[in-house]
């Protein structure tokens, strides 16, 4: 991981903010019958006008400025067409880029009423991400931070997607080491204070495999649950500090 300066760890507290800002700006347009397009272009107008560039458009040629994803998409949905209707849960995955870093925040937001079944998923995907959040400790380990989030949303009833998780942030959007939702304790790469990693534990509802789409004109892929049942996630990007975690993306 790369260990961020004192004016390095000031931009990143800048951009995360602004991501915080524009997650929330987008999400209080969450209502049934509004588009998931309608919500990406809300989030690039936001972002555009703080001086700052949505990361994910063009993004390995990802075509939007958000990602959106509904009920049974994991992650790396797509905004198009589709209405979001009463009962529905989104996941919106905002990043921004502002003078040379990325923040990287997401967040469920139920449309109108919505299932027991919804509120619970998307509660514990919360308590997840808090959870993994927690674990983090100076020289600590992402295995730390994988063995938390697993055992909580295990004892919980509920299945953590292992094979796409957190990361390194900063001068890129992606960067070493992988976060994972899994793990052992003391196992996988060391945490360094003046580094920025995302916690992103995305949580489903049975232990359904995962499938994995095409976005034509892009490597990126989106994911959906093989059996459609609910997954819901939430993200923060997280200073490590000698003293612990400092979530950047707090709002
Ligand atoms: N924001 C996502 C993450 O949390 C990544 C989206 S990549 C994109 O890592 F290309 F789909 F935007
Ligand atoms: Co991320
Ligand atoms: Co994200």
């Amino acid at each position: 991981m790369t260990v961020k300066t004192k004016e390095e760890i000031k931009q990143m507290e800048r951009v995360c903010k602004l991501a915080a800002q524009t997650l929330y700006h987008t999400a209080k347009f969450v209502r049934p019958g509004i588009t998931t397009d309608e919500l990406d272009k809300i989030t690039h107008d936001f972002t555009l006008s703080n001086g700052a560039v949505p990361s994910p458009l063009g993004y390995h040629g990802y075509p939007k400025s958000v990602c959106t994803s509904v009920n049974h998409v994991i992650c790396h949905g797509v905004p198009g067409p589709e209405v979001l209707k009463e009962g529905d849960i989104i996941n919106i995955d905002v990043t921004c880029f502002l003078d040379g870093f990325h923040g990287d925040t997401s967040a469920t937001f139920f449309v109108g009423e919505v299932s027991e079944r919804a509120k619970r998923v998307t509660e514990v995907a919360r308590r997840a991400m808090e959870k993994g959040i927690e674990a983090i400790t100076p020289f600590g380990t992402t295995g730390d931070i994988g063995f938390a989030i697993g055992k909580y949303v295990t004892k919980s009833g509920f299945y953590a997607v292992e094979e796409i998780g957190g990361h390194g942030i900063g001068r890129q959007f992606h960067e070493d080491p992988f976060v994972p939702s899994f793990g052992k304790k003391g196992r996988g790469d060391r945490l360094l204070p003046g580094g920025t990693i995302t916690v992103e534990p995305m949580v489903n509802e049975t232990a359904a495999t995962l499938v994995e789409h095409a976005i034509p004109g892009s490597s990126v892929k989106w994911y959906t649950t093989s059996d459609k049942t609910l997954s819901a996630q939430f993200e923060h990007t997280v200073l490590i500090t000698e003293a612990g975690p400092e979530i950047l993306t707090g709002y």
